[in-house]
């Protein structure tokens, strides 16, 4: 269920996921960001699917022109375009699914946390709009610090009375991607039947990937797991550092997005059989939020997996414990800045 080309889940699709019935595409997602260096590559993503109805893109600035370029692809999903503060409700009514990769992104020497102080205004105005025109929609957060974002996210959903843990997601899955690709690479397997499950969070030490839970069963040095696990942490600071200043990730984050919001949808559309990684709110450790694999259900969340917690190596023990102090306070950061709103 993890895997699988696009083409192959639009087959699967057409198929029909319930009682036989040819599917028919009923879904509408929104995109708040949609202008940017994401927000273009995923609706032009989002735009292929099956399943999608009706695709509303939202920025600040340039979507008309993009709205008009994808809506000339003969897919299905109607696409309209909606700027500024004003249009945003109108965008948002009906949505099932609300991707949000609004915001500033890292040039070179920047952390994720640096993007706090622009990125944590934007999403808590685009937050508070969701709570007030879809409740509830499927939230994907994409704009980082995702480890601070997610929790801003929640904090907006509950002053505002409609706060369901279930259905709010960070998006980690191209911290996923970047494992399966790197492991793949390094031992020489077919991209397709890798999966490594990645936990934690999304910054720096706060993503580990889980390569002793690697599928098919790959044995590893300790040196290639410290390789390994360093190059997945820093992949999204080799891509800042080659775009020189232009911007970070913004081709395999779409790529990694489509995939989330193709899971999910698949999800509501009662496919009972649909694992991913997400930043969501968590018991699996004593942090309020945690990166694990989740199964996906027309509610949301159906279940966290918490066997991939058991009987991690030594090396992802002392990882995850590692990791933890700073989790910690990026989720604190995120809480204390919507509690502190006048
Ligand atoms: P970008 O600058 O190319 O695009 C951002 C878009 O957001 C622009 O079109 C801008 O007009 C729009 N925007 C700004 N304020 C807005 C508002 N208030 N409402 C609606 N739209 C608004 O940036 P890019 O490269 O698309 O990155 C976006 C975010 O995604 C960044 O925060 C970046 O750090 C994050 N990111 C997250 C990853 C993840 O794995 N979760 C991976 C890569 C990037």
């Amino acid at each position: 269920a993890l895997r699988g080309s696009f083409a192959l889940k639009a087959r699967k699709a057409n198929r029909g996921s319930r009682s036989g019935l040819q599917l028919v595409a009923s879904y509408k997602v929104a995109i708040l960001g949609a202008a940017g260096g994401i927000g273009q590559p995923l609706a032009l993503l989002i735009k292929m699917s099956p399943l999608v109805s009706a695709l509303n893109l939202y920025d600040i600035a340039n979507v008309k022109g993009v709205a008009a370029d994808l809506s000339h692809c003969n897919t299905p999903s109607q696409v309209l375009d909606f700027t500024g503060a004003s249009e945003l409700g109108d965008c948002l009514k009906g949505a099932n699914v609300v991707v949000i990769p609004a915001g500033v992104p890292r040039k070179p020497g920047m952390t994720r946390d640096d993007l706090f102080n622009i990125n944590a205004n934007i999403v808590m105005t685009l937050v508070e709009a969701v709570a007030d025109n879809c409740p509830d929609a499927f939230i994907h957060i994409i704009s980082n610090p995702v480890n601070s974002t997610v929790p801003i996210a929640a904090e907006v959903l509950k002053q505002k009375g409609v706060y369901n843990p279930k259905k709010l997601f960070g998006v980690t899955t191209l911290d996923v991607v970047r494992a399966n690709t790197f492991v793949a690479q390094k031992k020489n397997l077919k991209l397709i039947d890798v999966d490594v499950p990645v936990i934690g969070g999304h910054a720096g030490i706060t993503i580990l990937p889980l390569l002793s839970k690697t599928k098919p069963t790959v044995r590893f040095t300790d040196e290639e797991v410290e390789q390994l696990t360093v190059r997945i942490q820093n992949a999204g600071t080799e891509v800042v550092e080659a775009k020189a200043g232009a911007g970070s990730a913004t081709l395999s984050m779409a790529y990694a997005a489509a995939r989330f919001v193709e899971s999910s949808l698949r999800a509501l559309d009662g496919d009972g059989d649909v694992y991913e990684c997400s930043f969501v709110q968590s018991d699996l450790t004593n942090l309020p939020f945690f990166a694990s694999r989740i199964k996906l259900g027309r509610n949301g969340v159906e279940a966290l997996i918490p066997s991939d917690l058991i009987g991690l190596s030594e090396y992802e023990d002392k990882t995850l414990e590692a990791l933890k102090p700073e989790l910690k306070a990026s989720i604190k950061k995120g809480i204390a800045f919507v509690q502190k709103q006048p």
